[in-house]
């Protein structure tokens, strides 16, 4: 049209060429033309990383991460190219970063609030615009954050330490649901259920079927793994999604069914106040016309798959005079009562064991984001729109730590600077349940230390257990079996259920 507006007679492209040059002439030209500027599309790009190359680099990356997950893809990216390096998901510019200065600008700054991760996946699994975790709607995700932090701070923070205690004894006691028929205790499955349990008691308060959920929850994070980052092709194709659609189904369902039974005792109970509780806050939001059913649910399912498996339990099998040093601290600390939130403080030691094994086994290696302005980050430019995976597990091995390649509480005898490790994020997007999860862990490790010594299984140590699962929010081990054996501890008092 421009040609022909600018030059009528000469809109036809072939009469431009000479009549000597033949026709085959003017493909092979605009080819060119088209290879030009593709050349010169990635020379403009100053980050490294693999070269577009017609188009073939962003499938080959994204190809990459669906072949090799995305932690791996991460890590080989950033090992090949750099600390920060450009990739494409789903043809979207992606940046890795695992340079502390970048990964610290990225977490401060409002304008990375959002995260990114196909919309379709999200929908199936009831992410998209809903619950807290992946809500990339900012507006929506800003009314919501409110009542998580709520939920897991002051009051709510101070009464789980209890709870973590009581329902650590009440699971040890039931050790035997959780044994294999060898005889080994499937650690990881008693984790989740103490996890489980204390979420429960503390965000909704309703009797469940703990086995089930488990179960349900598991599948519900590998749907959400599954479908996170695939391209909309696949879920053309319904029979490759059917078994994620309903593993979803199946978890929602079952948070359905307890959110209205939540709601029949909120319209019975005498007292509202002692019924107080997340679910409920989220119950009344929603009768005063301020989130939809949907909402609610989603939520109630995001704050009960939230607490990660605190898995780096398994460390102390392997490192034996950490525990005895964790074991002199807590004597020295409680003596011979259980943990009170006024011990917390005191524990030192098991809290740098927490943080060096979120360190060097994490249970979050990977956080995404997506720039909502144009940014410049160390130099780098960075268009509005750019998807951002910050890479933490790699980042919390390169720089500052003494022993970096190692176990060693010698990592965290210096007071380690925030920029260096951030194992729950930080900033207007970062976890919204770090104090919490601390305060759980810490009351969870002490109590089971307390009462058992924990070893692996014998020809089974750490370096038998792969990590594979990487979903970059509260990934967990999907290691179906993680056995370990359970010594009860002569010297622990009478009444503490050992
Ligand atoms: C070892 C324990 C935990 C680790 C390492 C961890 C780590 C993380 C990380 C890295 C993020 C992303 C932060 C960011 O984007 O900057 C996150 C988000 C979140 N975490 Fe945790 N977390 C833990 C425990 C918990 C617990 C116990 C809860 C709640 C019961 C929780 C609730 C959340 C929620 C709701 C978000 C999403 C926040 C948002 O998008 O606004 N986390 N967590």
């Amino acid at each position: 049209m421009m040609l022909e507006t600018l030059n009528p007679t000469h809109y036809n492209i072939t009469s431009l060429v000479p009549d000597t040059m033949p026709v085959a002439t003017v493909p092979i030209l605009i080819l060119m033309c088209f290879l030009f500027l593709i050349w010169n599309h990635e020379e403009t790009s100053s980050i490294p990383g693999p070269g577009y190359c017609m188009g073939i680099g962003p499938l080959i990356s994204h190809g990459r991460f669906l072949w090799m997950g995305v932690g791996n893809a991460c890590n080989y990216y950033n090992k090949t190219y750099g600390e920060f390096v450009r990739v494409w998901i789903s043809g979207e510019e992606t940046f890795i970063i695992s340079k502390s200065s970048s990964v610290f600008h990225v977490m401060k700054h409002w304008h990375y609030v959002s995260r990114f991760g196909s919309k379709l996946g999200l929908q199936r699994i009831g992410m998209y615009e809903n619950g807290i975790i992946f809500n990339n709607n900012p507006a929506h995700w800003k009314e919501i954050r409110p009542f998580f932090t709520k939920a897991l701070s002051g009051p709510g923070l101070v009464r789980m330490i209890a709870i973590c205690v009581e329902s650590t004894i009440y699971h040890l006691d039931k050790l035997e649901e959780v044994t294999t028929e060898a005889g080994n205790i499937n650690v990881l499955n008693l984790m989740r259920r103490i996890m489980l349990d204390t979420s429960n008691k503390l965000f909704l308060g309703i009797p469940l079927d703990e086995s089930a959920i488990v179960l349900k929850i598991q599948n519900y994070f590998d749907a959400w793994q599954a479908l996170l980052l695939k391209p909309d092709i696949f879920f053309k194709i319904s029979w490759l999604c059917k078994k994620y659609e309903e593993a979803a189904k199946d978890l929602k369902g079952a948070m359905e069914t307890l959110i209205e039974q939540k709601r029949q005792m909120l319209s019975t109970v005498e007292k509202l106040d002692e019924h107080m509780d997340f679910a409920s806050q989220l119950i009344f939001a929603q009768n005063r016309g301020d989130l939809t059913a949907d909402n609610v649910n989603q939520c109630v399912l995001e704050m009960m798959i939230a607490a990660p498996d605190t898995l780096s339990v398994i460390l102390i099998a392997e490192h034996p005079t950490v525990e005895e040093e964790m074991m002199r601290e807590i004597e020295a600390v409680m003596g011979d009562r259980d943990i009170q939130s006024d011990d917390m403080p005191n524990l030192k030691i098991v809290e740098n064991f927490i943080y060096e094994s979120m360190r060097y086994q994490p249970v979050v290696d990977l956080i995404m984001r997506k720039a909502l302005q144009d940014d410049v980050i160390d130099g780098y430019p960075v268009k509005k729109g750019t998807n951002i995976i910050l890479n933490i597990g790699r980042m919390h091995k390169l720089e500052f730590f003494p022993k970096p390649n190692e176990f060693s509480l010698e990592n965290f005898e210096k007071n380690v600077p925030s920029r260096y490790f951030q194992p729950f994020g930080f900033g207007p997007r970062g976890c919204v349940g770090k104090f919490i999860a601390m305060v759980m862990m810490k009351a969870i490790l002490v109590t089971l230390l307390r009462r058992c010594r924990v070893r692996t299984m014998k020809g089974r140590g750490l370096n038998n257990i792969q990590k594979n699962n990487d979903l970059s929010m509260h990934p967990i081990e999907t290691q179906p079996l993680l056995e370990m054996i359970f010594t009860p501890r002569r010297n622990t008092n009478k009444n503490q259920g050992d």
